[in-house]
């Protein structure tokens, strides 16, 4: 064997996983045909939050005058913009190229793809040995009939973040994550923005209250962004100028561009599985134990290719958990309950945990506390008192079940509330905190308080 651990797969499942497996000791290469850092790097999370701060300040710039500062309407290069984006990438990008060398990985560009036990084929012709395999080749935009990405009024999220033109009428097939932070994002460019949603409801899929869900509605409405739901797209028509989208409520939506986001699947076609027995389920999720172990003997998956949220975060997680067993130590355990989400919109969304109607459901008797930004003198005085922090804790013993956090600066904000969870603490434990003041993570500790019928700045329930 020439390695004990191929990672196929450089995203940030695969490459943490591969440093880690490095820094145990073990003789690693990793495999990967396009840029290093996968999707989340150069597609997806990094370049959405650059262009997401550099549109926080369209907007903000924009209503300054409420403050005595008036800077006129913003002049967009949006080739400048996206030189600056991708010079974010860029340095992300050879930071972990340095990463990987220093540790001593061995890195492929090539295409990887299992060739029978312990073997992987590359694009290049060679063929590579070992004892250990790990995929972790993530996920890809799926289509729906009558659109295409062929078509070039149809974007993927790849093509709205290499930003290459804003579209007068920008039209978001999908109101579930990407949809909605893309659409956020061109409205501040200038878009005219609708969401066509097929369910009833915009981020259907993601365990939030209707509180929540509707503070956002709101807000986006203020925006100017359109959004349906109950509204199933099924075709387009090309016109003179521009498209229409034709929805099975018999309602057409003319746009310039389409951007069509309505779901991943992961990216494990043609990657030799039946050569090692595997199979995949019908959305191409390549099934593992709690060991992230495959059905094949020495073959793992991570992150977006194996079942669980298709979100970066976990992607590492898991593979510097996977690392550890690979190295013989033990394994730690996952609860995807507790890994936090964050989203992207204006205002932020970030949650972790359960929400008060799950935690409902699953029989807990609940105490719920809740503090409104309008009442954080760093919210106002940030012009953001939009939104409010929520804590679900069980009322027995107190202990938090769930946090969720609409307003600015949501996501990083999650990070307190996420070890709070994933630690069982109690309210208590965070209402008796001293918090820095004035600062947004008073939210939180408010919300606890208001929980726990002990709140200074809100009336008491
Ligand atoms: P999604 O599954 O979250 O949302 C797709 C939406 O499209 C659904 O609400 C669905 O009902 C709707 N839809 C499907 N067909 C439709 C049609 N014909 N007409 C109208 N609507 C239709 O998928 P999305 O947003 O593409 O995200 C993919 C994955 O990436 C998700 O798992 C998401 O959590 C993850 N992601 C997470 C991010 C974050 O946490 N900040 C950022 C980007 C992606």
């Amino acid at each position: 064997m020439n390695h004990e651990v191929i990672v196929i797969g450089g995203g940030p499942g695969g490459y943490a996983c591969a440093i880690r497996c490095a820094q145990l000791g073990l003789r690693v290469g990793l495999v990967e045909e396009q840029s290093l850092g996968g999707v989340c790097l150069n597609w997806g999370c990094v370049p959405t939050k650059a262009l997401f701060a550099a549109t926080h300040l369209i907007a903000h710039a924009g209503t300054a005058a409420e403050m005595g500062i008036e800077f006129g309407a913003p002049q967009i290069d949006v080739s400048q913009l996206a030189k600056w984006k991708d010079g974010v990438i860029s340095t992300l990008v050879s930071g972990i190229d340095t990463l990987l060398t220093k540790n001593g990985v061995e890195v492929f560009t090539a295409r990887g793809r299992l060739d029978g036990p312990h073997a992987v084929a590359l694009s290049t012709g060679e063929t590579l040995s070992a004892d250990r395999i790990v995929l972790a080749t993530g996920s890809i935009p799926i289509e729906i009939p009558g659109f295409s990405f062929e078509d070039p009024a149809v974007w993927s999220s790849d093509d709205a973040l290499a930003l290459t033109e804003i579209p007068e009428r920008l039209a978001v097939i999908g109101g579930g994550v990407i949809g909605l932070e893309l659409a956020s994002i061109y409205s501040r460019l200038g878009s005219t923005v609708t969401i066509l949603e097929l369910l009833p409801e915009i981020l259907a899929i993601i365990d939030l209250d209707r509180r929540t869900v509707s503070t956002l509605k709101r807000s986006l409405k203020l925006q100017g962004i359109d959004v349906r739901t109950k509204t199933a797209a099924t075709s387009i028509e090309t016109k003179s100028e521009g498209v229409v989208i034709h929805t099975a409520e018999d309602e057409t939506i003319p746009a310039d561009r389409i951007l069509l986001a309505v779901g991943r699947r992961p990216n494990t076609a043609d990657l030799g599985l039946e050569s090692v027995g595997i199979e995949p389920d019908r959305r191409g999720t390549i099934p593992v134990d709690g060991q992230l172990r495959t059905t094949a003997d020495g073959v793992y998956a991570i992150g977006d290719a194996a079942p669980g949220p298709m979100l970066a975060h976990k992607a590492s997680a898991e593979g510097v958990a996977l690392a550890d067993a690979l190295a013989g130590h033990e394994m730690r355990s996952f609860d995807y309950d507790v890994i936090p989400q964050a989203i992207f919109t204006d205002p932020e969304i970030a949650s972790v945990g359960l929400s008060e109607q799950r935690a409902k459901e699953q029989g807990h008797e609940i105490l719920v506390g809740r503090f409104p930004y309008a009442a954080l003198g760093k919210a106002l005085g940030m012009r953001q008192s939009e939104g409010f922090f929520q804590v679900v804790a069980d009322a027995s013993d107190h202990r938090l079940l769930g946090v969720q956090i609409i307003g600015a600066e949501a996501s990083d904000l999650i990070s307190e509330a996420s070890i709070a969870v994933e630690n069982s603490l109690s309210l208590e434990v965070i209402a008796d905190a001293v918090h820095a003041h004035p600062t947004l993570p008073e939210g939180l500790k408010e919300a606890a308080e208001n929980a726990l019928g002990r709140a200074i700045h809100t009336i008491n329930r």
